[in-house]
């Protein structure tokens, strides 16, 4: 298997502050590898100290075989990078500003370009700051995909993004895989990166706590739910259910958690009178939470490599 991304060590600290510490990761061609982590865990300043537009306290990064700072050119060469945060010309309408990064890598397939755009559903004519977040958002994914990139480093792509255009961009990203690409995705969602990765590495506090394949995370996600009845309801009718846990009930709703399939809770549900039905996915923090407790998840020393 080549690597095409190889972090060994990867350490940045800012003055005093924690950037990331002693970060080991590889990514290997062809996958969709899966960066994972809360707000402020380091997935930002590993992407740049990755790319070269930070420098690393210590520690190596490899992109294609070549370590970032001695040749970054001919890696950005190769790669599309979609910043996590991003200001662009303000003035340029969104379709100069493609035909500007188009041109900057000596021209474009203008027919992908125009397929993308379309895609997206992306109004080319409006000057940039005029484009709300989600469209900003828009112009910065096509940028990196408009010239069909070997390696696509993608920092948190799908924040502003209505569901409906997430959804166009996951299909545009496994036709890419189809068609060879290699994707880093950072995200701070589990159920995004499930979907869409084969392996993942779990940051935290800017150390690596995890590292495996989608499947080894299962056990990871769950979901937070909510029944209002209109009258009283046995605790018993829930308690056994398989992967439901955490279970509080108070004035005829029912609290609990449910790791795996919801099925069995929506069928013991609905043998009352269910007046409401709230299932919300719990924020990657608290995932971790009830997986490690509130003590650093960076001493939960759970790195296992799951290829
Ligand atoms: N320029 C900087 N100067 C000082 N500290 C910084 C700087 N950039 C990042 N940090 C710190 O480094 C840590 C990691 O930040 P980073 O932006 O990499 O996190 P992130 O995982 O990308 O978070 P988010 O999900 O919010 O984008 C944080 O504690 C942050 O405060
Ligand atoms: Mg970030």
């Amino acid at each position: 298997m080549t690597a095409v991304i190889e972090l060994a060590k990867l350490t940045k600290t800012y003055g005093k502050s924690r950037g990331i510490i002693d970060v080991d990761l590889q990514v290997n061609q062809g996958e969709v590898f899966g960066f994972l982590g809360p707000n402020g865990a380091g997935k930002t300043t590993t992407i740049r100290t990755m790319l070269d537009l930070i420098r690393p306290t210590r520690g190596t990064a490899m992109v294609f075989g070549i370590e970032s700072s001695a040749d970054p050119v001919s890696i950005h060469k190769r790669i599309g990078y979609v910043p996590g945060e991003f200001a662009l010309y303000d003035r340029l309408t969104g379709g100069q500003t493609l035909e500007y990064f188009a041109n900057l890598r000596g021209g474009v397939d203008k027919a992908y370009q125009a397929s993308l755009i379309e895609r997206f559903d992306l109004d080319t004519k409006k000057r940039f700051k005029q484009y709300s977040k989600g469209n900003k958002q828009k112009v910065g994914v096509i940028i990196a995909l408009q010239h069909k990139p070997e390696l696509l480093i993608l920092d948190e792509p799908t924040s502003g993004l209505d569901p409906l255009v997430q959804q166009t961009f996951f299909m545009t990203l496994r036709e890419t895989v189809q068609a060879g690409s290699t994707v880093f995705l950072s995200s701070h969602i589990l159920s995004e990166v499930e979907k869409s990765c084969d392996r993942v590495a779990i940051i935290r506090d800017g150390r690596i706590v995890k590292l495996d394949t989608v499947d080894g995370l299962r056990d990871l996600a769950h979901h937070q739910v909510e029944l209002r009845f209109a009258g009283a309801v046995p605790a018993d009718a829930f308690i056994n259910l398989p992967g439901v846990s955490e279970l509080v009930a108070a004035d005829h709703v029912m609290r609990m958690r449910v790791a795996g399939p919801i099925t069995p809770v929506v069928r013991a549900a609905a043998q009352f009178e269910l007046l409401d039905f709230v299932s919300r996915e719990p924020s990657l923090e608290e995932t971790f939470l009830a997986q490690y407790g509130n003590a650093a998840a960076a001493e939960a020393g759970t790195v296992s490599d799951g290829r």
